[in-house]
């Protein structure tokens, strides 16, 4: 056993920094094996200066040649395998001077994605959050902003194209057929958002002009062969520009904008200045190739990174403990842009029933876990462990909830405001707070609660209408279960949207603000007894104690105004049936049919409607887990709605055909998700023809969508169909990896049936497969990530062995990329409520793990809080 304590950050222990820089002229000699990195930096006193105080730089795995202060060799220096401590600096420090660093890394070695990399022959930069201390030695922190020279130096063979951060100054020939490229970018940055990519690439490139008439090249830089595969990326980066400007009035700040596509990558994309680098999986798509789901994710990720450009690189955070200052911020940002898209009202909701249900998947577990952290954590081991659906998705949530309070005015003048005070800063998230309250003139002390409290609140909802008085008494009560070092938990400024639902319709949808533990409201005038619709929208992020009738459910369920809550309504009955063991009665079954005939409503929306709770997010409502029980138990719901529904889901499969050439648009989407939910359901009701039906669909597709739908139903269902389907689809894709990851994930997620083998050993044996490749983050994420937590049926077993495979995994995975064996490691956080003997298996295996003495702070952290040690 490491005996060792970990080493935890503190946020209260924030201190400015002693020193800060002002020009970096950076020198890359670029070799695979051994670059030469040269740097020279104006170093001047930080707000925190003592004279005296050493310059302490931090700098990982990089062989040390020399140091130069003023332009002579420097020899009062310590170096440590974290850090660079420069002493004995000239007048104490007092004055500005310039250090000059040369040492060297290794890209080719480097398989942790974080620094200067190669992949597949190429060289990409990833910086955020600590990777520019594995290029050179540097304040490594978020609050230096400093201006960047970048010179690359390569071998034009091999190297023809090389990019930096910013505008190209110039281009030079060098003997021996080497050649150079100068990038210089005009804004202050910190190091996270340095950047560098070199290597054989091409791009296409489109000039737009922006809101004030300037003109903007637009790039996206793929390997050759990726070319014909960008024009969605590039589409959507034209899309968010102009989005920006006219939401926001936000302009796109620089003469050249590039986009960066790069297989080997650890997560997302990366909003580097001017160059953002984004994994294949958000950048290339096809028809042929890439699904809806693809084509949409990629249109949300482009205007993601884009968005950062201001909130993020303009206005940065101050330290890593705010980082969903930025995050939050921006996929609220690339949320609503996303929704803007969908054109009608009704898409709008079919985009926010989306992200909550992703919210409450995979969000809700984390902040009932050993992992919960407020959207602001307090204490981190391994900052890479906080890029989670906390800072990321409950942090959008917060900044929606402002924009709920304040109205959309309201927020557009707090974001004014905001970038008025800060442009050119690095600020935290009581910055942003303050912003909103100032513009607004109002008061929002309380709402700050949102970013020191971890859990997902509890709103209990008590209600009597009173028929002699034809009054309404609303009473709301809310509570938030303690969480670790938060035994007590301070009141939420929490808004509800609610609109009382009767007969006659005459009551207007209102705005509650719930800031009192228990609050009350009467409604007077209400001539019948109401159904109350509430947190409409999802306007906050919270648990909703109201036990309603069947009865009131269904009819919110069938007539809501509110789109979101007449889903919800659904999801609701369906997973108190669920957990109850029930099946789906004749009425809920008649509402079903009812909507899925409606023709006003989106075919996305029927998809949404029809498409049942998570297993996930079922466990989140039982004292004690048992995951087979619950995979039987709704998966019999499904086979009920499957049969009952027969002949609706034969017309909707011939009614929702796209026929003609695909286009990835909302509805045209909607109706293919609608039509395989059709297929699917079809095969799962063991109609006789429907597997025939999957098997024409499969080979006669002109799009990705409709063929990977086609062979995950004969997949899933255990057709006979199946293997010939799946072998087809491995030959035909074989120089496609975005396309095999799918036929990897595909396999890894398949539940168990009878007369199928084991997952598990489908499992192992994908993971002996000649196309695995342990290196590459997408691929282990297609096998390894997708059956231990996309694929809860078939990953806990009573005996255990799905998580001996996970034990397994991670600790094979952790030498190699730390960052995504730590994110597998987090597989089995909930261990502690599932019953027996799942309970016990899961913390055998996550014993076995804590035993192992090497590993990564990554893992480790994620192990021993899980283990509660
Ligand atoms: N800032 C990136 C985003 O949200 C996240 C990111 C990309 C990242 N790559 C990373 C974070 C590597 C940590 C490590 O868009
Ligand atoms: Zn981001």
């Amino acid at each position: 056993m490491n005996t060792e304590l970990p080493k935890s950050f503190r946020r209260l222990d924030y201190l400015p920094p002693h020193y800060t820089f002002g020009q970096v002229e950076l020198d890359f000699a670029l070799d695979p094996a051994r670059t030469i990195v040269k740097s020279r930096i104006e170093v001047i006193p930080g707000a925190s200066f003592k004279a005296g105080t050493p310059l302490v730089l931090q700098g990982q795995e990089l062989e040390f040649v020399s140091l130069r202060i003023n332009g002579e060799a420097h020899r009062h220096f310590e170096l440590t395998p974290e850090s660079l401590s420069i002493h004995s600096l000239p007048n104490e420090g007092k004055d500005p001077f310039v250090v000059e660093i040369i040492c060297i890394c290794a890209p080719e070695k480097n398989t942790t994605l974080m620094g200067l990399y190669v992949s597949n022959g190429n060289f990409f930069t990833q910086c955020e959050a600590e990777g520019f201390r594995k290029i050179t030695y540097f304040l490594d922190r978020p609050d230096v902003m400093a201006r960047y020279r970048v010179t690359l130096t390569a071998r034009e063979a091999e190297c023809p194209v090389l990019l930096s951060n910013g505008n190209l100054l110039a281009i030079e020939k060098l003997p021996n057929g080497w050649h150079s490229a100068t990038w210089e970018d005009p804004f202050p940055k910190p190091s996270y958002l340095f950047a560098l990519v070199a290597g054989k690439l091409e791009c296409i490139e489109e000039t737009i002009s922006s809101g004030s008439g300037a003109k903007k090249l637009l790039q996206i830089w793929v390997e050759p062969h990726d070319l014909k595969k960008t024009r969605h990326a590039m589409d959507s980066l034209i899309a968010s520009i102009h989005w920006d400007e006219k939401r926001f009035g936000l302009e796109l700040d620089l003469e050249r904008f590039m986009i960066v596509a790069v297989g080997d990558f650890n997560m997302g994309a990366m909003e580097n200045k001017g160059l953002n680098i984004f994994n294949t999986k958000f950048v290339l798509a096809q028809p042929e190739t890439a699904t809806d789901a693809d084509f949409a994710n990629i249109e949300s990720v482009v205007a993601h990174e884009y968005f950062h450009n201001w909130t993020g690189n303009r206005v940065t955070c101050q330290d890593w403990f705010q980082l969903s200052l930025k995050e939050g911020l921006t996929v609220f940002r690339d949320q609503e842009f996303s929704a803007d898209q969908m054109g009608s009202e009704s898409g709008r909701a079919v985009k926010r029933i989306e992200d909550v249900r992703l919210l409450r998947q995979l969000q809700f577990p984390e902040d009932a876990g050993p992992m919960a952290h407020p959207i602001r954590p307090d204490e981190y081991q391994e900052i890479n462990n906080f890029y989670t659906v906390t800072v990321y998705e409950k942090g959008s949530e917060v900044v929606r909830m402002y924009q709920t309070l304040l109205g959309k005015e309201g927020f557009r003048k707090g974001m004014d405001l905001y970038f008025k005070r800060h442009d050119g800063q690095a600020v935290t998230c009581d910055d942003f707070l303050m912003a909103m309250a100032d513009a607004n003139a109002c008061d929002l002390t309380q709402f700050k609660n949102w970013y020191s409290q971890a859990g997902t609140p509890r709103v209990k909802v008590e209600e009597r209408y009173d028929a002699a008085a034809k009054q309404y008494h609303l009473t709301l009560i809310q509570s938030c279960a303690p969480s670790l070092g938060q035994a007590v938990k301070k009141s939420f400024h929490i808004p509800l949207k609610m609109r009382l639902l009767t007969t006659a319709n005459d009551q207007p949808e209102k705005l509650l603000e719930l800031i009192e533990e228990k609050q009350s409201w009467t409604f007077e005038n209400i001539s019948e007894r109401p159904v109350l619709s509430i947190n409409r929208d999802f306007s906050a992020p919270i648990h909703l104690d109201f036990k309603q009738s069947e009865t009131d459910l269904l009819t919110q369920f069938s007539s809501d105004d509110d789109a979101f809550n007449r889903w919800e309504a659904g999801q609701k009955l369906a997973m108190q049936m669920i957990l109850e063991n029930r099946l789906p009665d004749a009425q809920f079954i008649g509402a079903y049919r009812n909507l899925l005939q409606d023709q006003t409503l989106d075919p996305a929306f029927k998809d949404l409607a029809l498409t049942l709770p998570a297993e996930t997010y079922l466990y989140e409502q039982c004292e004690s887990v048992d995951p087979q029980q619950i995979y039987s138990a709704r998966r019999a719901f499904r086979h009920a709605i499957a049969s009952e529904l027969n002949p609706e889901w034969m017309q909707l499969y011939r009614q929702m055909q796209t026929p003609g050439a695909f286009s990835p648009d909302a509805i045209s989407a909607g109706k293919r998700a609608l039509k395989n939910l059709s297929l699917s359901m079809l095969l799962e009701a063991d109609i006789p023809e429907a597997a025939l039906m999957a098997e024409a669909q499969y080979q006669n597709a002109n799009n990705m969508t409709d063929r990977y739908a086609a062979l995950g139903a004969l997949v899933v269902h255990g057709a006979p169909q199946a293997k010939v389907c799946l072998d087809d689809f491995y030959q035909r894709f074989s120089d496609e990896a975005l396309v095999i990851d799918k036929w990897f994930a595909l396999q890894s997620t398949r539940p168990p049936i009878a007369n199928v083998e084991a997952t598990l050993n489908t499992v192992e044996r994908l993971r002996e497969h000649e196309a695995f490749k342990m290196n590459n983050p997408n691929r282990v994420r297609s096998v390894i990530h997708a059956f231990c937590m996309n694929n809860p049926s078939g990953f806990h077993q009573k005996d255990g062995s799905g998580y001996a495979f996970w034990a397994d995994s991670v600790l094979a995975l952790d030498p190699i990329n730390p960052q995504v064996a730590a994110r597998l490691a987090r597989a089995l956080d909930r261990w502690r409520v599932f019953a027996q003997p799942y309970q016990n298996q899961m913390r055998a295996a996550l014993e076995r793990v804590a035993a192992c003495s090497s590993l990564s702070a990554d893992v480790r952290e994620v192990i021993s809080k899980a283990l509660g040690s």
